[in-house]
Protein backbone atom coordinates (compact mmCIF):
# COMPACT_ATOMS: atom_id res chain seq x y z
CA UNK A 1 0.00 0.00 0.00
CA UNK A 2 2.07 3.14 -0.82
CA UNK A 3 1.07 6.68 1.13
CA UNK A 4 1.14 10.50 -0.07
CA UNK A 5 1.23 12.98 3.13
CA UNK A 6 -0.06 16.29 2.38
CA UNK A 7 1.40 18.69 4.55
CA UNK A 8 -0.75 21.55 4.68
CA UNK A 9 1.15 24.78 5.09
CA UNK A 10 0.08 27.66 2.70
CA UNK A 11 -1.54 29.71 5.44
CA UNK A 12 -0.19 32.99 6.59
CA UNK A 13 0.25 32.61 9.81
CA UNK A 14 -2.30 35.89 10.41
CA UNK A 15 -2.91 34.96 14.88
CA UNK A 16 1.13 33.84 15.07
CA UNK A 17 1.92 37.71 13.53
CA UNK A 18 5.14 36.81 12.82
CA UNK A 19 5.29 38.54 8.93
CA UNK A 20 6.45 35.29 7.77
CA UNK A 21 3.96 32.23 6.84
CA UNK A 22 3.76 30.43 10.29
CA UNK A 23 5.29 27.12 8.50
CA UNK A 24 8.36 28.71 8.30
CA UNK A 25 8.78 29.81 11.84
CA UNK A 26 11.66 28.51 13.71
CA UNK A 27 11.17 26.15 16.52
CA UNK A 28 14.34 25.00 18.08
CA UNK A 29 16.76 23.63 15.45
CA UNK A 30 14.19 23.73 12.36
CA UNK A 31 11.04 25.59 10.88
CA UNK A 32 7.50 24.05 11.76
CA UNK A 33 7.34 22.79 8.19
CA UNK A 34 10.91 20.51 8.56
CA UNK A 35 9.57 19.15 11.93
CA UNK A 36 6.47 18.36 10.01
CA UNK A 37 8.40 17.24 7.15
CA UNK A 38 10.50 14.91 9.57
CA UNK A 39 7.84 12.95 11.36
CA UNK A 40 6.10 11.94 8.15
CA UNK A 41 8.98 11.39 6.38
CA UNK A 42 9.70 8.07 7.49
CA UNK A 43 5.85 6.42 7.14
CA UNK A 44 5.04 8.21 3.46
CA UNK A 45 6.30 7.18 -0.21
CA UNK A 46 5.61 10.68 -1.20
CA UNK A 47 5.42 13.99 0.23
CA UNK A 48 3.76 17.15 -1.13
CA UNK A 49 3.93 20.80 0.84
CA UNK A 50 1.52 23.46 -0.17
CA UNK A 51 3.00 26.11 -0.09
CA UNK A 52 1.84 29.87 0.07
CA UNK A 53 1.58 31.76 -2.98
CA UNK A 54 5.84 33.28 -3.67
CA UNK A 55 7.01 30.88 -1.17
CA UNK A 56 7.44 27.73 -3.69
CA UNK A 57 11.47 28.10 -4.48
CA UNK A 58 11.92 28.99 -0.87
CA UNK A 59 10.30 26.20 0.44
CA UNK A 60 11.52 23.38 -2.20
CA UNK A 61 15.44 24.96 -1.21
CA UNK A 62 14.44 24.32 2.31
CA UNK A 63 13.14 21.34 1.98
CA UNK A 64 15.46 19.82 -0.95
CA UNK A 65 14.84 17.16 -3.41
CA UNK A 66 12.64 14.02 -3.22
CA UNK A 67 9.45 16.92 -1.67
CA UNK A 68 6.93 17.95 -4.17
CA UNK A 69 6.22 21.28 -3.89
CA UNK A 70 2.78 22.40 -5.18
CA UNK A 71 1.33 26.32 -4.36
CA UNK A 72 -1.90 26.19 -2.07
CA UNK A 73 -5.29 27.57 -2.54
CA UNK A 74 -6.91 30.08 -0.67
CA UNK A 75 -8.38 28.07 2.17
CA UNK A 76 -7.02 25.50 3.68
CA UNK A 77 -9.79 23.30 1.86
CA UNK A 78 -8.44 24.55 -1.41
CA UNK A 79 -4.41 24.06 -0.72
CA UNK A 80 -5.23 20.25 0.28
CA UNK A 81 -7.18 19.87 -2.77
CA UNK A 82 -3.94 21.08 -5.17
CA UNK A 83 -2.05 18.80 -3.46
CA UNK A 84 -4.25 15.72 -3.74
CA UNK A 85 -4.09 16.47 -7.74
CA UNK A 86 -0.53 15.22 -7.39
CA UNK A 87 -1.13 12.70 -5.25
CA UNK A 88 -0.34 9.10 -6.37
CA UNK A 89 -0.59 7.18 -2.74
CA UNK A 90 -3.09 4.81 -2.68
CA UNK A 91 -3.70 6.58 0.40
CA UNK A 92 -3.13 9.66 1.83
CA UNK A 93 -2.17 11.04 4.88
CA UNK A 94 -3.30 15.05 5.40
CA UNK A 95 -1.62 17.05 8.06
CA UNK A 96 -1.26 20.88 9.31
CA UNK A 97 2.48 22.30 9.34
CA UNK A 98 1.10 23.69 12.38
CA UNK A 99 1.16 20.43 14.07
CA UNK A 100 4.89 20.36 13.38
CA UNK A 101 5.56 18.11 16.59
CA UNK A 102 2.99 15.13 15.48
CA UNK A 103 4.90 12.17 16.00
CA UNK A 104 5.96 9.64 13.42
CA UNK A 105 4.20 7.07 16.09
CA UNK A 106 0.79 8.89 15.46
CA UNK A 107 1.20 8.83 12.14
CA UNK A 108 2.00 4.95 11.88
CA UNK A 109 -1.37 4.80 14.03
CA UNK A 110 -3.52 6.11 11.12
CA UNK A 111 -2.29 3.82 8.82
CA UNK A 112 -2.26 1.10 10.57
CA UNK A 113 -6.03 2.11 10.70
CA UNK A 114 -6.44 2.25 7.31
CA UNK A 115 -4.74 -1.13 6.55
CA UNK A 116 -7.61 -2.36 8.62
CA UNK A 117 -9.51 -1.11 6.05
CA UNK A 118 -10.81 2.01 7.49
CA UNK A 119 -11.79 4.86 5.05
CA UNK A 120 -11.27 7.38 6.83
CA UNK A 121 -9.05 8.02 10.17
CA UNK A 122 -8.59 11.17 12.38
CA UNK A 123 -6.54 11.83 15.67
CA UNK A 124 -8.47 13.19 18.58
CA UNK A 125 -8.15 13.76 22.39
CA UNK A 126 -10.85 14.56 24.73
CA UNK A 127 -12.03 18.58 25.51
CA UNK A 128 -11.29 19.91 28.46
CA UNK A 129 -13.71 22.82 28.38
CA UNK A 130 -17.58 22.77 28.32
CA UNK A 131 -18.64 23.57 25.01
CA UNK A 132 -21.53 25.70 23.73
CA UNK A 133 -23.34 26.35 21.13
CA UNK A 134 -24.28 30.00 20.32
CA UNK A 135 -26.01 32.06 17.82
CA UNK A 136 -25.41 35.04 16.15
CA UNK A 137 -26.88 36.98 18.67
CA UNK A 138 -24.39 35.68 21.26
CA UNK A 139 -26.88 33.69 23.14
CA UNK A 140 -26.45 29.75 23.91
CA UNK A 141 -28.18 27.47 22.13
CA UNK A 142 -27.35 23.99 23.74
CA UNK A 143 -24.67 22.47 25.73
CA UNK A 144 -23.41 19.21 24.51
CA UNK A 145 -21.97 16.13 26.52
CA UNK A 146 -18.74 17.47 26.77
CA UNK A 147 -18.01 13.34 27.38
CA UNK A 148 -19.05 12.80 23.73
CA UNK A 149 -17.08 15.79 22.06
CA UNK A 150 -13.31 15.69 20.96
CA UNK A 151 -10.87 18.10 19.89
CA UNK A 152 -9.76 16.93 16.41
CA UNK A 153 -6.13 16.74 15.45
CA UNK A 154 -3.79 16.05 12.51
CA UNK A 155 -2.63 13.70 10.54
CA UNK A 156 -6.14 12.09 9.05
CA UNK A 157 -5.32 9.25 7.06
CA UNK A 158 -7.78 8.33 3.93
CA UNK A 159 -8.33 6.22 0.88
CA UNK A 160 -7.20 8.85 -1.52
CA UNK A 161 -9.83 7.73 -4.13
CA UNK A 162 -13.05 8.76 -0.77
CA UNK A 163 -11.22 11.99 -0.36
CA UNK A 164 -10.73 12.64 -3.59
CA UNK A 165 -14.73 11.83 -3.95
CA UNK A 166 -15.58 14.32 -1.08
CA UNK A 167 -13.69 17.42 -2.00
CA UNK A 168 -15.14 16.65 -5.37
CA UNK A 169 -18.78 17.13 -3.81
CA UNK A 170 -18.40 19.33 -0.87
CA UNK A 171 -15.35 21.92 -1.31
CA UNK A 172 -15.16 23.57 2.46
CA UNK A 173 -14.31 22.77 5.79
CA UNK A 174 -11.98 23.13 8.47
CA UNK A 175 -10.50 19.75 8.80
CA UNK A 176 -10.82 16.91 5.95
CA UNK A 177 -12.79 14.16 7.49
CA UNK A 178 -15.64 16.57 7.52
CA UNK A 179 -16.28 16.10 3.92
CA UNK A 180 -16.42 12.69 4.38
CA UNK A 181 -18.85 12.77 6.34
CA UNK A 182 -20.62 15.38 4.54
CA UNK A 183 -20.38 12.58 1.72
CA UNK A 184 -21.59 10.01 4.62
CA UNK A 185 -18.68 8.81 5.07
CA UNK A 186 -17.37 6.79 8.29
CA UNK A 187 -14.44 8.30 10.26
CA UNK A 188 -12.70 6.48 12.87
CA UNK A 189 -11.07 8.32 15.75
CA UNK A 190 -8.05 7.36 17.50
CA UNK A 191 -6.07 8.49 20.59
CA UNK A 192 -4.01 11.31 19.96
CA UNK A 193 -0.92 13.02 21.16
CA UNK A 194 -0.61 16.53 22.85
CA UNK A 195 2.27 16.86 21.28
CA UNK A 196 -0.16 16.94 17.94
CA UNK A 197 -1.34 20.24 19.24
CA UNK A 198 -1.74 23.56 16.63
CA UNK A 199 0.89 25.62 17.09
CA UNK A 200 -0.96 29.43 16.83
CA UNK A 201 0.19 31.82 18.75
CA UNK A 202 3.69 32.67 19.84
CA UNK A 203 2.75 31.51 23.40
CA UNK A 204 2.08 28.17 21.59
CA UNK A 205 6.00 27.62 21.28
CA UNK A 206 6.87 27.24 24.88
CA UNK A 207 4.85 24.55 25.18
CA UNK A 208 6.12 22.88 21.97
CA UNK A 209 9.61 23.79 22.99
CA UNK A 210 8.46 21.91 26.03
CA UNK A 211 7.34 18.70 24.19
CA UNK A 212 10.97 18.71 22.73
CA UNK A 213 12.50 18.70 26.61
CA UNK A 214 13.62 22.08 26.12
CA UNK A 215 11.54 24.10 27.96
CA UNK A 216 12.29 26.33 30.59
CA UNK A 217 13.66 24.94 33.92
CA UNK A 218 12.40 26.95 36.74
CA UNK A 219 14.13 26.68 39.87
CA UNK A 220 13.70 28.51 43.19
CA UNK A 221 15.95 28.66 46.50
CA UNK A 222 15.89 29.85 49.89
CA UNK A 223 18.35 31.81 52.08
CA UNK A 224 19.25 33.14 55.46
CA UNK A 225 21.44 35.48 57.01
CA UNK A 226 22.15 36.97 60.63
CA UNK A 227 24.83 39.05 62.57
CA UNK A 228 25.02 39.98 65.49
CA UNK A 229 24.93 43.72 66.42
CA UNK A 230 28.87 45.25 66.95
CA UNK A 231 30.53 48.14 68.41
CA UNK A 232 32.03 50.30 66.23
CA UNK A 233 30.62 49.05 63.20
CA UNK A 234 28.59 50.86 60.07
CA UNK A 235 25.19 49.61 58.80
CA UNK A 236 25.20 48.54 55.79
CA UNK A 237 21.93 46.49 54.73
CA UNK A 238 20.54 46.17 51.13
CA UNK A 239 23.09 47.65 49.63
CA UNK A 240 23.14 50.95 51.06
CA UNK A 241 24.82 53.16 53.82
CA UNK A 242 22.56 53.57 57.25
CA UNK A 243 24.69 56.51 59.18
CA UNK A 244 22.62 56.43 62.06
CA UNK A 245 22.42 53.13 62.76
CA UNK A 246 25.10 50.75 64.47
CA UNK A 247 26.64 48.21 62.13
CA UNK A 248 27.06 44.85 62.23
CA UNK A 249 29.80 42.11 63.41
CA UNK A 250 31.04 39.94 60.68
CA UNK A 251 34.32 39.75 58.24
CA UNK A 252 32.33 41.44 55.52
CA UNK A 253 30.44 44.44 55.89
CA UNK A 254 27.52 42.42 57.64
CA UNK A 255 24.88 42.81 54.98
CA UNK A 256 22.32 40.53 56.01
CA UNK A 257 19.83 41.40 52.89
CA UNK A 258 22.13 40.70 50.71
CA UNK A 259 24.11 37.48 52.02
CA UNK A 260 20.99 35.75 52.27
CA UNK A 261 20.23 36.80 48.66
CA UNK A 262 23.24 35.35 47.32
CA UNK A 263 22.32 32.31 49.45
CA UNK A 264 19.10 31.91 47.68
CA UNK A 265 20.41 32.38 44.24
CA UNK A 266 23.46 29.99 45.18
CA UNK A 267 20.57 27.56 46.16
CA UNK A 268 18.30 28.11 43.47
CA UNK A 269 20.79 27.49 40.90
CA UNK A 270 22.91 24.79 42.46
CA UNK A 271 26.18 26.29 43.13
CA UNK A 272 26.46 26.46 46.77
CA UNK A 273 26.30 28.48 48.97
CA UNK A 274 27.69 32.20 50.55
CA UNK A 275 30.31 29.89 52.37
CA UNK A 276 31.67 27.88 49.53
CA UNK A 277 31.90 30.85 47.12
CA UNK A 278 32.77 33.66 48.88
CA UNK A 279 34.04 31.99 52.13
CA UNK A 280 37.38 32.71 54.22
CA UNK A 281 39.22 30.71 51.94
CA UNK A 282 38.66 32.97 48.89
CA UNK A 283 40.41 36.02 50.66
CA UNK A 284 39.49 37.93 47.71
CA UNK A 285 36.36 38.51 49.17
CA UNK A 286 37.41 39.65 52.76
CA UNK A 287 35.13 42.55 53.69
CA UNK A 288 33.49 42.60 50.99
CA UNK A 289 30.53 44.48 50.76
CA UNK A 290 27.31 42.75 49.99
CA UNK A 291 26.66 44.73 46.89
CA UNK A 292 29.80 43.00 45.49
CA UNK A 293 28.99 39.96 47.03
CA UNK A 294 25.47 40.53 44.50
CA UNK A 295 27.17 41.45 41.65
CA UNK A 296 29.59 38.49 42.16
CA UNK A 297 27.16 36.16 42.47
CA UNK A 298 24.93 37.33 39.61
CA UNK A 299 28.01 36.69 37.44
CA UNK A 300 28.43 33.55 38.77
CA UNK A 301 24.23 32.50 38.05
CA UNK A 302 24.71 33.53 34.51
CA UNK A 303 27.47 31.83 33.57
CA UNK A 304 25.80 28.86 34.52
CA UNK A 305 23.38 29.58 32.16
CA UNK A 306 20.53 30.81 34.47
CA UNK A 307 18.16 34.12 33.86
CA UNK A 308 16.87 35.78 37.87
CA UNK A 309 13.44 36.18 37.16
CA UNK A 310 13.18 38.05 40.88
CA UNK A 311 14.32 37.90 44.39
CA UNK A 312 12.45 38.55 47.35
CA UNK A 313 14.09 39.35 50.74
CA UNK A 314 12.55 40.42 54.16
CA UNK A 315 14.82 41.76 57.08
CA UNK A 316 13.97 40.85 60.28
CA UNK A 317 15.04 43.09 63.24
CA UNK A 318 13.99 45.70 65.45
CA UNK A 319 15.99 48.33 63.40
CA UNK A 320 16.53 50.13 60.97
CA UNK A 321 13.72 50.87 59.52
CA UNK A 322 12.84 49.88 56.30
CA UNK A 323 9.91 51.47 55.05
CA UNK A 324 11.04 55.22 54.09
CA UNK A 325 14.05 53.79 52.14
CA UNK A 326 12.64 50.58 50.41
CA UNK A 327 12.54 52.28 47.13
CA UNK A 328 15.90 53.01 47.37
CA UNK A 329 16.77 49.03 48.50
CA UNK A 330 14.87 47.88 45.75
CA UNK A 331 16.74 50.27 43.14
CA UNK A 332 20.55 49.15 45.31
CA UNK A 333 19.50 45.50 45.28
CA UNK A 334 17.75 45.50 41.57
CA UNK A 335 21.32 46.65 40.13
CA UNK A 336 23.61 44.53 41.85
CA UNK A 337 21.70 42.05 40.27
CA UNK A 338 22.15 43.48 36.54
CA UNK A 339 18.37 44.82 36.35
CA UNK A 340 15.85 42.33 38.25
CA UNK A 341 12.65 42.21 39.93
CA UNK A 342 13.10 42.87 43.71
CA UNK A 343 11.24 42.95 46.40
CA UNK A 344 11.99 44.16 49.96
CA UNK A 345 9.99 43.45 53.39
CA UNK A 346 10.50 43.80 56.86
CA UNK A 347 9.50 42.88 59.98
CA UNK A 348 9.99 42.29 63.87
CA UNK A 349 9.59 39.47 65.78
CA UNK A 350 7.44 40.65 68.65
CA UNK A 351 10.26 40.82 71.33
CA UNK A 352 11.65 37.22 71.16
CA UNK A 353 14.64 35.63 69.68
CA UNK A 354 17.92 37.41 68.95
CA UNK A 355 16.68 39.95 66.53
CA UNK A 356 13.37 40.85 68.92
CA UNK A 357 15.38 41.26 71.73
CA UNK A 358 17.42 43.61 69.83
CA UNK A 359 20.38 41.90 69.14
CA UNK A 360 21.08 41.75 66.04
CA UNK A 361 19.33 41.47 62.71
CA UNK A 362 18.44 38.79 59.96
CA UNK A 363 16.93 38.33 56.85
CA UNK A 364 15.68 35.45 55.06
CA UNK A 365 15.47 35.61 50.63
CA UNK A 366 13.85 33.90 47.89
CA UNK A 367 14.75 33.29 44.39
CA UNK A 368 13.51 32.23 41.50
CA UNK A 369 15.95 31.47 38.74
CA UNK A 370 14.98 29.92 34.75
CA UNK A 371 17.30 28.34 32.25
CA UNK A 372 16.20 27.84 28.63
N1 LIG B 1 -3.35 26.26 5.45
C1 LIG B 1 -3.15 26.04 4.08
N2 LIG B 1 -3.79 26.85 3.19
C2 LIG B 1 -4.58 27.85 3.59
C3 LIG B 1 -4.78 28.08 4.97
C4 LIG B 1 -4.15 27.26 5.87
O1 LIG B 1 -2.42 25.13 3.71
N3 LIG B 1 -5.15 28.63 2.67
C5 LIG B 1 -2.64 25.40 6.39
C6 LIG B 1 -1.75 26.22 7.34
O2 LIG B 1 -0.49 26.47 6.75
C7 LIG B 1 -1.67 25.34 8.58
C8 LIG B 1 -2.95 24.53 8.54
O3 LIG B 1 -3.54 24.76 7.25
O4 LIG B 1 -0.55 24.46 8.59
C9 LIG B 1 -3.90 24.93 9.66
O5 LIG B 1 -4.25 26.29 9.50
P1 LIG B 1 -4.00 27.44 10.60
O6 LIG B 1 -3.46 26.85 11.83
O7 LIG B 1 -5.22 28.26 10.63
O8 LIG B 1 -2.76 28.24 9.94
P2 LIG B 1 -2.78 29.67 9.27
O9 LIG B 1 -3.95 29.80 8.38
O10 LIG B 1 -1.42 29.87 8.69
O11 LIG B 1 -2.92 30.63 10.54
P3 LIG B 1 -3.96 31.83 10.74
O12 LIG B 1 -5.33 31.22 10.60
O13 LIG B 1 -3.65 32.36 12.09
O14 LIG B 1 -3.65 32.81 9.64
MG1 LIG C 1 -6.01 29.69 9.23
Amino acid sequence: MSISAIIAAAGSGERFGAGIPKALIQLADRTLLEHAVSSLAPVADQIIVTTPIGFEKQISELLGDGIVVVTGGATRSASVRNGLAVATGDYVLVHDAARALASTDLATRVIAQLQNGEVAVVPALAVVDTIKVTDSDGFVVSTPDRATLVSIQTPQGFKTSALRDAHASASEATDDAALIEAAGGKVKVIRGEERATKITTPADLNTALSHLGLGKEIRSGIGTDAHAFGEGRDMWLAGLHWPDEQGVEGHSDGDVAAHAICDALFAATGLGDLGSNFGTDRPEYAGASGTRLMQECAALVKKEGFAISNVSVQIIGNRPKIGKRRAEAIAAISSALGGVQVSVSATTTDGMGLTGEGKGIAAIATALVSKQ
